[in-house]
């Protein structure tokens, strides 16, 4: 059996309840799994560069050993900048910043979280304990002290493909 691939993506929080109220609750259990519920609450929900977040699905994102593919005709959010994505599967943080994707490990060097991201105003922040990254993976603000490893995200004919 194929294993799902979870994601989250750049409005989870604003999503939740209208995702609910469409969706109904087995379906996202069934697609996105138990992290979903356990995610931090973020500050996302007002920020407008989380306005057009790529989705909470998984379509078009394929993850093969050390490489991950996203097919930006599907994943069509992505195209936007300020819009990210965490790929819970692969540990990988992917965000449009100003036009150009980044690709970052999920996680976090401080003590390891790698499921409780937010991305705003070019910053990641692990909501376990308040790190924050640069898009290249730089330490703004502890407590970690090292940065996040940052992968290769190149796009071609409309696929992104990042290499860990
Ligand atoms: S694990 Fe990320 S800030 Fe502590």
């Amino acid at each position: 059996m194929e294993t799902p691939i979870l994601t989250k993506s750049g409005n989870l929080t604003e999503s939740r309840r209208k995702f609910i109220e469409k969706a109904g609750a087995s379906l996202i259990i069934s697609t996105l799994g138990a992290a979903f519920f356990t995610s931090c609450v973020s500050s996302d929900d007002t920020n407008p560069n989380n306005s057009n977040p790529p989705g909470n699905s998984s379509s078009g994102i394929v993850i093969s050993g050390t490489t991950i593919t996203i097919d930006l005709t599907i994943q069509t959010g992505l195209n936007t900048s300020g819009a990210w994505l965490l790929i819970q599967n692969a540990t990988t943080l992917v965000a449009n910043v100003n036009g150009s994707f980044v690709a970052l490990t999920a996680v976090c060097t401080h003590s390891g979280c790698s499921d409780n991201w937010t991305f705003s105003n070019s910053r990641f922040t692990c909501t376990c304990h308040g790190s924050v990254f640069d898009p290249s993976g730089r330490v703004l603000n502890g407590p970690a002290t090292s940065p996040l490893t940052q992968y290769t995200a190149r796009v071609s004919n409309n696929t992104l493909t990042i290499t860990r």
